[in-house]
């Protein structure tokens, strides 16, 4: 098996690069209107922004990033398949501009644009990332009525484009864990941890990345291996990574050129951390089917492909991708997998 991974540093508002309705999944963190650190960002795209923050003008600027955004949630659309799935990771914002300080709520603008393209917007998933920074919070301190609560989550907005979609092989390989399903399809994620930020390598200091295990769960739960998973705000590469340790194709757009040299070095370890994602999956699923053992609960079915006992038939075929090589091309990567499966099991390992 071998999935590829092409990479264009130029601006996703024009992706002629990709065909129309070629992808399957988009996963992305676009840059969060009137969150400070994507100002400059938003800026260079829109003299409008530029305009709208030096008046101070707080409402009027929200609008003018969200229209920025609008042009590539369009190009989103045009790429993405009848029956195809979107997923997008957001935070809202909260600001003082001027005197006023308030809540410029992005995930129901963005929902709101989906809404207006016609898809179907599919319950979502709270984020919840822990802090415990005593200074996080806001406001007028103990005394009523001007503290403000404090934004410690944000959105995963799960859409999906009208239509059914085919498969081209049976789904049953690219099934997950039942204990798995259980957690991921929770609607409040609590058990990811945001990721350090800081950048030694590229043009800027903060990546503004998201945890590779958001893009990992979501392309493992919305999409099969052999599907093109589209990012078109891809940062430091982190939904690269996502689709070569889950056997997936993919498509990143990044403006920043930048950014090259970091989502480089992030592809020449690729290898190591996809084997380690899939390695602690099977590892929690041994833990799991010995607690249940445990208890006395025997598991009826066996995956002779994984070596190991599962709790439904959609789990017997089964099958996580065991990435053997990930190689530069000349538009971005090329990952191979182990074809035969190999005694690659817990014990091995050890
Ligand atoms: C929130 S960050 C994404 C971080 C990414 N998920 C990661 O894990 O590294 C948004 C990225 O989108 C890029 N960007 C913003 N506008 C863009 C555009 N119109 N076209 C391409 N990239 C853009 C920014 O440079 C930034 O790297």
């Amino acid at each position: 098996m071998r999935t590829e991974h092409k990479v264009f540093y130029s601006d996703s508002r024009k992706m002629s690069k990709v065909k129309d309705g070629t992808v399957d999944l988009v996963i992305t963190s676009p840059p969060y209107p009137m969150v400070q650190m994507w100002d400059g960002a938003f800026s260079s795209m829109s003299d409008m922004v530029k305009e709208t923050l030096a008046a101070e003008e707080g409402k009027a600027a929200f609008t003018a990033m969200h229209d920025v955004l609008d042009r590539v949630w369009s190009e989103v659309d045009r790429t993405l398949r009848p029956g195809g799935t979107v997923c997008i990771n957001v935070g809202d914002a909260a600001r003082k501009i001027g005197n006023s300080f308030e809540l410029y709520p992005n995930h129901s603008r963005i929902i709101q644009t989906f809404q207006y393209m016609g898809y179907k917007n599919l319950p979502m998933i709270i984020w919840r990332k822990t802090t415990n920074k005593p200074n996080k919070f806001m406001g007028s301190g103990m005394l009523p009525p001007n503290a403000y609560v404090t934004l410690e989550h944000e959105f995963i907005l799960i859409f999906r484009k009208p239509g059914t979609r085919s498969y081209s092989e049976p789904r049953g390989k690219s099934a997950y864990f039942w204990e798995e399903r259980n957690a991921w399809f929770s609607d409040v994620w609590s058990d990811i941890r945001g990721t350090f930020q800081s950048l030694e390598k590229g043009t800027r200091q903060r990546s503004g990345a998201y945890p590779t295990e958001i893009p990992y769960r979501l392309i493992n739960m919305y999409s099969v291996m052999g599907d093109t998973i589209l990012d078109p705000f891809l940062g430091t590469g982190t939904t690269t990574l996502a689709a070569i340790a889950s056997g997936r194709n993919s498509v990143g757009f990044e403006f920043d050129k930048g950014m090259k040299e970091v989502i480089d070095d992030r592809m020449s370890k690729a290898k190591t951390y996809s084997r380690k994602i899939v390695w602690s999956r099977k590892k929690a699923h041994k833990k799991f089917v010995e607690a249940r053992e445990e208890d006395g609960k025997k598991l009826k079915y066996h995956s002779p492909t994984e070596g190991q006992k599962v709790m439904t038939k959609q789990e017997m075929n089964m099958d996580l991708p065991i990435v053997d090589l990930v190689e530069a091309t000349k538009t971005g990567y090329e990952a191979h997998y182990e074809i035969e499966k190999t005694k690659w099991t817990l014990e091995t390992r050890r």
